[in-house]
């Protein structure tokens, strides 16, 4: 196998991850050629303008310093597997809408067309990583098809998941805190696992390359986004607890982060975890353990699921409540549509399930964020009573209260009172994220109705 003298990278999958770890690999790695390929023709025109398919800080910048020289887009997908040395899968794994397992399996469609078109095209010994997110075991699968054909070529299959957040890839894929390599205990699967050492030992310390069999592999990327999402459950939880109390979740917080076994992040009470992996992630896990006959252990990560759907209506419920049980007809101001500061994506953003809620009370919804907006149009395409605005200020007239749902740093910074005055009053805002400062907000006049912590109503 001609593993270590590979220099043809391709990345089959030009999305959140393919697209910004390809960058990265190309940037650090001026000696390999790396080629992303995707079926989506608009996406991979994109990639290559000055308008990114998607928005990530820092993103620009790093496709363009190698754009063109050793960063290549293409949707030649099987032209591109035939020169390949390693190719990374990085296609979309969404969770299973029909048949067995549906809504908690992964749909495994569009990796094993990848994996079928590997086989059919590639020329040579080929390295195949896999860099989606994937239940355990699918490295296997992957193997078998690759191996079901053409003899004279010999396949490894390596896993290495992928780390990065979204507003933040940029970054952690410049310093992750470790990368991920699995593969099989044989000689040629050491073999390969060095090819793939080799790239990341560019710009990666080698003690942050972690090396483990493929099945370690596999279930740590699950293993690690489903204790990232409990613990968001877990002070989510603790949140409408102290709503009922006098406790403050941004007290409770600090103490409980201040125990140096506990840590300080991800313990951030929210209107609820988004984005695209954590709910299928842990759906994945979940289908994982049933499907192995461990019902207890898939009742425990489920629960952590249904925590952040009940957080979600929770905060709709308290909406009305508060609005004297009543939202028809009135406007509302849902500001932020990202499942997070610093992207565009709406995966999974708690917004979603909020703005069904509301329109189903027949409220009238009208919905900013500074990069959502084209997302958000396509979440939400079958509800009528829903507009778009960019401009907080502008979209806040007239209404009756404002749910923010993102914490954008720029909604700290926003004249708080030139929105209170264009408002119907009495005005509400319901923090769904925690940033804001509810004492100056109370101070204008609003009625500030924060997460975990008792609001401030001039009601009552
Ligand atoms: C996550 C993992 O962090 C990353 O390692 C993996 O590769 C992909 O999934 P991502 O979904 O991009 O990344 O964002 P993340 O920062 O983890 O946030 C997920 C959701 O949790 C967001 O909606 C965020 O707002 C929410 N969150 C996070 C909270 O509500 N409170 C917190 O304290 C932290
Ligand atoms: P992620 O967040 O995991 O990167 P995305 O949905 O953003 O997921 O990206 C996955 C990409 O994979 C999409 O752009 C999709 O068009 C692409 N894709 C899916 N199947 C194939 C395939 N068989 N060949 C090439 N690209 C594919």
């Amino acid at each position: 196998m001609r593993v270590l003298d590979v220099k043809h990278i391709l990345c089959i999958g030009a999305g959140y991850v393919g697209g910004p770890t390809m960058a990265m690999i190309a940037n650090k790695c001026p000696d390999y050629q790396v080629t992303v390929v995707d079926i989506n023709a608009e996406r991979i025109a994109a990639w290559k303008s000055d308008s990114l398919p998607i928005f990530e800080p820092g993103l620009d910048k790093l496709v363009a310093s190698t754009l063109g020289k050793n960063l290549h887009f293409s949707t030649d997908v099987n032209a591109n597997i035939a020169k390949a040395d390693i190719i990374f899968v990085s296609v979309n794994t969404p969770t299973k809408t029909f048949g067995r397992g549906a809504g908690k399996a992964a749909d495994l469609q569009y990796w094993e067309k990848t994996a079928r078109q590997i086989l059919a095209h590639a020329t040579s010994d080929t390295i195949v990583v896999e860099k989606s997110t994937l239940p355990v075991r699918t490295a296997a699968a992957m193997e078998r098809i690759l191996h079901s054909g053409k003899s004279e070529i010999h396949f490894e299959v390596l896993s290495n998941p992928e780390f990065l957040a979204e507003g933040t890839a940029v970054e952690d894929l410049t310093n992750p805190d470790r990368v991920l390599v699995g593969g099989p205990e044989t000689p040629t699967g050491q073999k390969a696992l060095d090819a793939l050492v080799e790239i990341y030992a560019h710009w990666v310390p080698q003690d942050r390359i972690l090396r483990t069999n493929v099945w370690s592999s596999e279930l740590s990327k699950l293993a690690a986004n489903a204790f990232l999402a409990q613990r968001v459950s877990s002070i989510n939880s603790l949140s409408a607890l102290c709503e009922e109390t006098e406790a403050d979740i941004r007290e409770v917080s600090r103490a409980i982060g201040s125990d140096s076994r506990i840590g300080p992040k991800f313990l951030h009470a929210s209107v609820g975890f988004g984005g695209s992996c954590f709910k299928k992630d842990i759906l994945n896990l979940v289908y994982l353990c049933e499907s192995y006959g461990l019902h207890d252990v898939a009742a425990y990560w489920e629960q952590v699921v249904r925590m952040n759907n009940y957080q979600q209506s929770r905060f709709v419920a308290k909406m009305i409540a508060s609005m004297f049980n009543t939202v028809a007809g009135k406007r509302i101001l849902v500001l932020g549509f990202a499942f997070k500061a610093n992207t565009g994506d709406t995966r999974e953003s708690p917004a979603i399930q909020v703005c069904r809620e509301l329109t189903a009370e027949r409220a009238t919804l009208v919905v900013s964020d500074p990069k959502a907006i084209p997302n958000a149009k396509n979440d939400l395409p079958d509800l009528t009573d829903v507009t778009y605005e960019e401009d907080p200020y502008k979209a806040a007239e007239d209404c009756h209260a404002v749910a923010v749902m993102t914490e954008w740093p720029c909604y700290e910074k926003l004249d708080y009172q030139r929105i209170f005055d264009s408002m119907s009053k009495p005005a509400f805002i319901f923090d769904g994220r925690g940033r804001l400062d509810h004492q100056a907000l109370f101070e204008i006049g609003f009625n500030v109705y924060p997460i975990g912590r008792p609001p401030l109503s001039h009601l009552d």
